[in-house]
């Protein structure tokens, strides 16, 4: 039983909870954001802060986050909230439980908007709306412009644009129903058809991708360490592309999200985790690096050349269709590549509600269904901005900037301090080695403490500091001042922040009344909350 006395949910299997936390990692970032930032950096020279951004930050945050998850679960927490303040005896502790349910829900009221043009354009695919032919380049981009509303604010409400709302509302709506249906019969369930299927998509695809003529020269722009502007030590030395390289690996993994601690609050107290981190991550590489790094660039380089692989909506949503007209099979292969994007948006978004979902459970003590009504009209809310303010998908840059980049680094320096310097080395380190099936080396445990929080600092340094010489109207701070799209983008996202502290403020009041009656029940030993 946990702290409501509910009974405790629990994953139905290991590989149940690898595959939704991989599900959760493996989504737009992988196929979409990732190619659209290699090309960006001219491929192979990206490769190098990447992973050295998996090693130093990306895997150790995975492990500090599924060993701090599942010690709050052990506790009869699955709330960031609950989870936080069970590791840290502090009154502020529960309040970057906050942040852990505004990242996740901010950044799924535009990633479902996203979600919805990737299921339209498989339709559109499949039914052959979507061909302009090889050489409509033109009609393409105006599509696409038309279809996401990017010429004006409101576009979206008006009757004809209406069919991206349609296909949004349907994304919503099968969010909801999984999410309603609980952790194994509704995500655990999902995830176990929806992976294996989006990696058979993606198998597919790549076949056909490999089979084209001149598809060594195509491997050869996304991965050959050199690039055609500059030279490698010079691409090296530009900061912005180890704080891009951060920023994907964050993003992709779903570290830093306030997802993972809650998904690991459910695994069992002596189950692995040190393997189970091990694997999801690296199923997310194979994901990222192996298939759509493998897909849309040299697909989009042999029929467009360099200069069509810009952007990651242009490539994905302009080019890729158009590329996909020009090649043999294109119509079948392109319905498969924007299903999978499909799948892979869903089982990323579906994560993103559980947390806010499990506070609401545990803390406001709401029932599922009431729970789900609340998130379920916050996000509605979040939904419809994003859709209204259409005009160069300026709220969608927005949201994505603040809470899918600023608010990720906030927090994972927040976790991982927590994990260094609070739960502390030795005992988080007993804590990933619990039920183990390997041995983390530990030297990580060095990494965890020292290089990856320097690491992190040092990447946000050198952000502000690139902010300070960046022209005003490029500057993230001054922009929330001159534009009042994105000052409205920002106020709403705070007052969605502000909400999640007051339910905060209201667990944590409640978590106290069940602790002075006696109710406390749970192993908490010396951290016994406040
Ligand atoms: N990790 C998810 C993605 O890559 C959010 O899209």
């Amino acid at each position: 039983m946990t702290q409501n006395s509910r009974p405790r949910e629990t994953w139905s299997s290991r590989f149940g909870v690898i595959l939704a936390v991989t599900g959760s990692a493996v989504g737009l970032g992988n196929f979409l954001r990732f190619p659209g930032l290699a090309a960006k950096y001219e491929g192979g020279a990206f490769m190098i802060p990447y992973f050295i951004a998996f090693f130093l930050l990306g895997l150790p945050m995975a492990w500090v986050e599924w060993s701090i998850g599942r010690y709050g679960g052990a506790r009869g927490f699955n709330s960031a909230a609950g989870i936080y303040r069970s590791i840290w005896k502090n009154r502020l502790s529960p309040y970057f439980g906050a942040l852990a349910m505004l990242v996740p829900v901010g950044i799924y009221m535009y990633y479902v908007v996203i979600e919805g043009w990737c299921l339209a354009y498989a339709w559109y695919m499949a039914s052959g709306q979507l061909n302009f032919g090889a050489t409509g380049s033109e009609q393409y981009g105006n599509f696409f412009s038309q279809f996401t509303g990017l010429a004006s604010d409101g576009a979206n409400y008006s009757l004809s644009s209406a069919p991206a709302v349609i296909f949004i509302a349907i994304c919503f709506v099968l969010n909801f129903v999984l999410i309603y249906r609980g952790l194994t019969k509704g995500i655990e369930w999902f995830c176990k058809w929806a992976m294996p299927a989006l990696v058979i998509c993606a198998l597919i695809v790549l076949g056909r991708v490999l089979t084209l003529d001149h598809i060594t020269s195509g491997l050869g722009f996304m991965w050959n360490p050199r690039t055609e502007s500059m030279s490698f030590w010079k691409a090296m030395a530009d900061g912005n592309m180890w704080l891009d390289a951060a920023g994907q690996i964050f993003f992709s993994l779903s570290v830093g999200f306030g997802i993972i601690i809650n998904y690991a609050s459910y695994v069992g107290r002596n189950d692995d985790i040190a393997l189970s981190a091990l694997t999801s991550a690296a199923g997310n590489e194979f994901c990222e690096v192996g298939l759509g790094g493998m897909i849309s660039i040299p697909a989009s380089f042999i029929f467009m050349g360099t200069a069509a692989v810009a952007g990651t909506f242009s490539l994905g949503f302009v080019v890729l269709p158009q590329v996909f007209a020009t090649m043999p099979l294109g119509q079948i292969v392109g319905t498969l590549f924007f299903f999978l994007l499909f799948l892979a948006a869903l089982t990323s978004s579906l994560s993103m509600l559980q947390p806010a979902i499990a506070l609401m459970e545990e803390g406001l003590n709401l029932n599922r269904k009431t729970s789900v009504a609340v998130l379920g009209f916050i996000t509605v809310l979040g939904a419809a901005f994003v859709l209204y303010f259409s005009k160069d998908l300026l709220a969608l840059d927005t949201f994505d900037f603040w809470v899918g980049t600023f608010c990720i680094y906030v927090l994972s320096v927040f976790q991982i301090v927590l994990f260094g310097w609070f739960l502390g080395i030795k005992r988080g380190y007993e804590e990933i080695q619990r039920g183990a099936e390997i041995r983390v080396p530990p030297i990580w445990m060095f990494i965890i403490k020292y290089i990856s929080p320097l690491y992190l600092l040092g990447v946000f340094a050198f952000w502000i500091y690139q902010q300070v010489i960046t022209p005003r109207g490029a500057n993230r701070f001054a922009q929330i001042i001159d534009n009042s799209v994105v000052m409205a983008s920002v106020g709403f996202l705070i007052l969605v922040g502000i909400l999640f502290c007051a339910f905060v403020a209201q667990s944590v009041r409640h978590w106290k009344k069940q602790e002075s009656s006696g109710q406390q029940h749970l192993d908490v030993g010396d951290f016994g909350g406040l």
